[in-house]
């Protein structure tokens, strides 16, 4: 059995799917492992690292896509690479079935065996295996710093001879794994932390952090059984704008992570209210690739709205490349590790299993 993996597009995507310490984890399970050239380079990874502990590399990406059993990456190929995976093969990576439907298709014609982890259920057992947790802690953490390092003041109260700076205040919307670290990461920083969800199983887990939860009055709990928020009515969007308005006069910094499943973010932060915030006030929207939850977000650019700067990227963890490849390569390989039956040393897909059934792409 051969596992391949090619290296992403440069532009979008900076992560890696396998890493030097996932190669040996591989060969152990009996896998050959085929990575095409350069492909950890500008992570400073070199060939030799991968070829020492027994990789294959080659400057063969089409042949890469065609032999191996089983292809790693992180998002869908271009239609030029697809092309090449072989029948009866399998692809697993963070395949975007929503926009990719077509292709999907067509591999699925291939008898490609096509897995997409975002689509993993948050169970215990696919805990080690959860990429949407693993790349969301990390976002929630670097969209605290860019925000920061954004921010003309200083963050935690320092009393000096001089005069007393206070601390900054930062206000959380949306406190599921992005949110909670973007809470511990403000609070370890000296903020005051703010934090408001629709999901009432997260105020304790705010609180639990330091941070102070904003409950929209009169709100239920708008939590699906899968632990996910639902959309919110008329009624709780005008209670929420008006808690919100009111808190935003006081906030400097504000990290937008609100999302619903398989729809566009909820706008949540409108031009009212950003109108109402104090000049010099920072907006980091971590949902911008959804849709954003703010009024005014471009992607991969500052934008400035009556002396607010908003901020929100195609892709945060391309500025944490390497902590997002260690985490994402060894999500990958649990998954795999549960995907491969170690007596017959193939690829079991065993419907029977909620992890691989919810993955699988029918
Ligand atoms: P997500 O990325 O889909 O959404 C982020 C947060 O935004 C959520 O907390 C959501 O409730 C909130 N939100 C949505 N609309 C909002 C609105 N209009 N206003 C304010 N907040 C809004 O969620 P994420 O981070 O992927 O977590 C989803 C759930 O999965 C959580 O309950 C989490 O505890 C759970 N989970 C369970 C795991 C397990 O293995 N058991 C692992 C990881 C997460």
């Amino acid at each position: 059995m051969r596992i391949g993996s090619i290296l992403e597009n440069q532009s979008s995507e900076k992560r890696v799917a396998v890493t030097p310490e996932i190669v040996k984890k591989y060969i152990s399970l009996g896998f050959e492992v085929c990575l095409s050239e350069n492909y950890g380079l500008h992570l400073g990874i070199n060939d030799d690292q991968y070829i020492q502990i027994g990789a294959k590399i080659s400057k063969d990406e089409a042949e890469i896509l065609n032999s191996s059993d089983v292809i790693i990456q992180l998002g869908m190929l271009s239609d030029k690479k697809v092309i090449n995976i072989g029948e009866h093969k399998t692809l697993i990576g963070v395949l975007d079935p929503y926009n990719n439907k077509e292709k999907l298709e067509n591999l699925a014609k291939k008898k490609i065996n096509l897995f997409s982890l975002e689509l993993l259920p948050r169970i215990t057992r696919a805990q080690s295996m959860d990429i949407l947790s693993s790349q969301a802690n990390l976002a929630g953490y670097k969209a605290v710093i860019e925000s920061f390092a954004n921010f003309e003041k200083a963050i935690p109260m320092m009393m000096t001879a001089a005069g007393t700076v206070p601390a900054a205040k930062v206000l959380i919307v949306g406190a599921g794994v992005a949110g909670l670290q973007a809470i511990a990461t403000a609070k370890r920083m000296g903020a005051i932390v703010f934090a408001t969800d629709v999901r009432m199983a997260s105020k304790e887990q705010v609180e639990s952090l330091g941070g102070k939860f904003l409950t929209v009055e009169g709100s239920e709990n708008l939590e699906t059984e899968g632990g996910y928020a639902k959309e919110t009515s008329e009624d709780f969007k005008i209670k929420q704008e008006e808690l919100l308005s009111e808190t935003l006069k006081k906030i400097d910094i504000v990290i937008c992570t609100a999302l619903i499943p398989g729809k566009k973010a909820p706008l949540i932060i409108k031009e009212n209210m950003i109108n109402g915030m104090q000049a010099g006030s920072v907006i980091y929207d971590l949902a911008a690739i959804q849709g954003g939850n703010t009024a005014f977000t471009e992607l991969d650019k500052v934008v400035e709205r009556n002396g607010v700067k908003i901020m929100g990227e195609s892709n945060i963890l391309n500025k944490l490349p390497v902590s997002a490849s260690n985490l994402y390569a060894k999500n990958v390989f649990n998954f795999v590790d549960n995907l491969f039956d170690k007596e017959s040393k193939k690829i079991n897909i065993n419907l029977e299993d909620e992890i691989i059934e919810k993955t699988l792409i029918k």
